[in-house]
């Protein structure tokens, strides 16, 4: 069977922005700009984000189109043992939805609870605990996996692009009408403050740099190789590199804008901002009980994420379904329902266990999510780089200097091991 492709640049393009637009972006980020220097962290992060995330992105895209496969295709033809490669990449993808369903579930809940008004009478630290690892969380997150499979079971273009193209231009509303409603609150300057007051101390230290780098990994999601599956539904005539200027673009800008919708929010209410998920799950519903008409701001807000959480979860479970069809030759509609149910085995335990649920973010996201990234730079190597650059070339609307091959060659892989083995040294 012949495999299938993207519709249009544009709904490749939402695709791609809407895997990597998630809840990464909303909470994570914003977090840790304000951590981490303020305004000034956003220069480290520019600086990789051109350097190596727009790299990134060409690479595994390239990489996908080039092997017309996902991991497990891509470096069983290239690499030594890649077999056995691409099953890993394909475990830790499951292992990463696995804890993001849940947490998404967690943000169904809200959303249901926003509508309904409920949450506008609760106490939200009482509320979170009460949801969070329970036996009720189980429920939404199957919800959110078995929304997941009916959009994956579709296909390429008429599941995954049409859910991408109706999600991505609404999350961009929601987004401005939330973030307007947040900077013209009463003292939203003191959010401002908080969230862009450059420290530039913090800017000459290497743990801010690392932070920077992994948070973009996990933002773009490179991380789990989605982007050589989604690579590897392109077209020749189809672009790389200005798509990957725009992915890149569209995540940040998401980002970005996220922490001026939340900590002017948070301040206005003279709340204090927590890190984690106390900041959506806690401190935002008190921003939300407090705001005139904030049951309607909130479902808003709760539905913002939900797009961005499903638009990244369907990247996630493509991933292993795309190899199922491939290698185990099962249809689409029964690998999307087995793997999702399999996602569901695997992920239910952290709906009641909160060890469980760490291990499965750091197992899946610190200590084999990175290598992912690795493998794939060292699967384009071998291919060639030569040959890569040619295969980039297709179908591009701007050139790519030269200067690509040895940063792809040289510097880009030894960035990645650099920052994979600085996680464990700087902790
Ligand atoms: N990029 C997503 C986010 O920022 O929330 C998360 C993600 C999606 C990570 C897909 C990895 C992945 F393969």
């Amino acid at each position: 069977m012949a495999r299938e492709t993207w519709g249009s640049r544009v709904g490749f393009v939402a695709a791609a922005v809407g895997s990597a637009v998630g809840l990464g972006n909303i909470w994570m980020f914003p977090m840790r700009v304000g951590l981490y220097g303020g305004a000034a962290f956003l220069l480290p992060y520019l600086v990789l984000l051109f350097a190596i995330g727009v790299v990134a992105l060409t690479v595994e895209w390239t990489l996908g189109r080039a092997t017309k496969g996902g991991p497990i295709e891509a470096f069983s033809k290239t690499l030594p043992g890649g077999k056995y490669l691409g099953i890993l990449v394909n475990v830790t993808m499951l292992m990463i939805f696995a804890f993001y369903s849940l947490v998404l579930g967690w943000i169904l809940r809200y959303f249901i609870a926003s509508l309904t008004g409920e949450l506008a009478g609760v106490n939200p630290g009482a509320f979170f605990d009460s949801i969070a690892f329970s036996k009720e969380a189980l429920l939404w997150q199957f919800i959110v996996i078995a929304i997941t499979i009916s959009i994956v079971a579709m296909g390429v273009q008429k599941g995954i692009e049409r859910a991408n193209k109706v999600m991505m231009p609404a999350l961009f509303v929601f987004l401005l009408i939330l973030t307007i409603r947040s900077v013209t609150l009463p003292n939203a300057y003191e959010g401002l403050r908080f969230y862009l007051l450059p420290d530039w101390s913090k800017v000459m230290s290497g743990k801010t740099w690392m932070i920077a780098l992994s948070q973009m990994f996990f933002s773009l999601s490179v991380l789990g190789n989605t982007m050589v599956v989604y690579g590897s539904y392109l077209k020749d005539e189809d672009d790389i590199p200005l798509s990957a200027i725009a992915t890149a673009f569209g995540d940040t800008a998401v980002a970005v804008t996220a922490g001026f919708l939340v900590f002017p929010a948070v301040f206005s209410f003279g709340l204090e901002p927590t890190a984690g998920p106390g900041l959506v799950f806690v401190t935002l519903p008190m921003v939300f009980q407090k705001m005139p008409g904030g049951m309607f701001f909130g479902a808003l807000f709760f539905l913002l994420l939900i797009f961005a959480g499903l638009s990244s979860t369907v990247s996630m479970l493509e991933v292993y379904v795309d190899s199922a069809i491939t290698k185990l030759n099962i249809s689409r509609r029964n690998a999307s329902i087995l793997l999702g149910l399999l996602t569901f085995l695997v992920g239910a335990p952290s709906a009641v266990n909160p060890s469980y649920f760490d291990w499965l973010i750091n197992i899946s996201t610190v200590y084999i999510g990175p290598l992912g990234a690795l493998i794939a730079a060292l699967a384009l190597i071998k291919l060639g780089v030569d040959k890569a650059y040619e295969e980039l070339k297709k179908g591009a609307l701007i050139d790519v200097p030269e200067l690509w091959k040895p940063w792809v060659k040289f510097l880009y892989p030894i960035v990645i091991a650099v920052i994979y083995i600085s996680q464990f040294l700087l902790g």
